[in-house]
């Protein structure tokens, strides 16, 4: 049985001050937690709010890290730097990256190797555009996505890797896929998954994202083949994640 994962991804919001506020109003509301929860904030946020969340059991992840160890790479951040502050996961890949800062699938697939040698948990996005979809390529696009960004991955830790299905039209958009649409290429991916990696695959956490609401997450989460959610918009307000987290199904 795989656990659920409902994560928060701050993008570029919540200064140190507004971070610490969103937690103590977090675990004030201290919701019930179905599966594991994880908040993946801006690098500055990191360090403030996992002193706040110490021994709550909610998790810290990093929105994005660099493929190397350490050296001259004037703006990036290592996985050291994560580990240090406590990260589990790292988000990669995201649709923002790929399309505002060109990073490509060879990259993320670097990025992805760097992670499971050093222990950090990959949340790998992928995902089609409005006019992938149009043209009705979508099942190609994440087809091609999965098997570049996941070249030479190493079997004995698939288990620490998450894949996040993110249609491109439906981040920010309010426009969410039908969780019937959003599990029918959330089964695609889990088929592909095993197509290379066998029975493997049955441990990696397929999750859906975009315009992931409150009012969508139970019939999102009740689905076979996804296993919790990557949520933008609704992971900034404290009692809107609440509730995301204590989910119903
Ligand atoms: P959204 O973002 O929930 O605001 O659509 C999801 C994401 O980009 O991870």
């Amino acid at each position: 049985m795989r656990q659920t994962l409902i994560a928060g991804n701050w993008k570029m919001n919540m200064t140190t001050a507004e971070a610490e506020n969103f937690a103590d109003e977090l675990l004030k509301l201290n919701p019930k937690k179905n599966g594991e929860v994880l908040i993946c904030p801006p690098f500055t946020d990191l360090y403030a709010l996992g002193k706040k969340l110490a021994g709550s059991g909610i998790k810290l992840g990093a929105q994005n890290v660099f493929a190397e160890d350490s050296g001259a790479y004037t703006g990036e951040i290592s996985p050291a730097m994560l580990l240090d502050l406590g990260v589990e996961y790292v988000i990669i890949g995201h649709s923002e990256r790929r399309q505002i800062f060109n990073e490509s699938n060879e990259l993320i697939n670097k990025k992805l190797l760097k992670l499971q040698e050093k222990n950090l948990k990959p949340i790998l996005c992928i995902g089609e555009t409005l006019e992938e979809r149009e043209a009705g390529r979508e099942y190609d696009l994440v087809k091609s996505q999965l098997s570049a960004c996941l070249k030479d991955v190493n079997a004995n830790k698939l288990k620490d890797l998450v894949i996040a299905y993110e249609p491109i039209w439906a981040i920010g958009t309010g426009r969410s896929a039908s969780a019937n649409d959003a599990e029918a290429i959330c089964k695609f991916i889990r088929q592909e998954l095993e197509k290379n990696f066998g029975d493997l695959a049955k441990e990696i956490r397929i999750l859906y994202g975009g315009s992931v609401k409150p009012a969508t997450i139970n019939d999102i989460i009740a689905k076979e083949n996804i296993d919790g959610a990557l949520v933008g918009g609704a992971s900034l307000k404290a009692a809107d994640f609440a509730k995301l987290v204590a989910y119903e199904v």
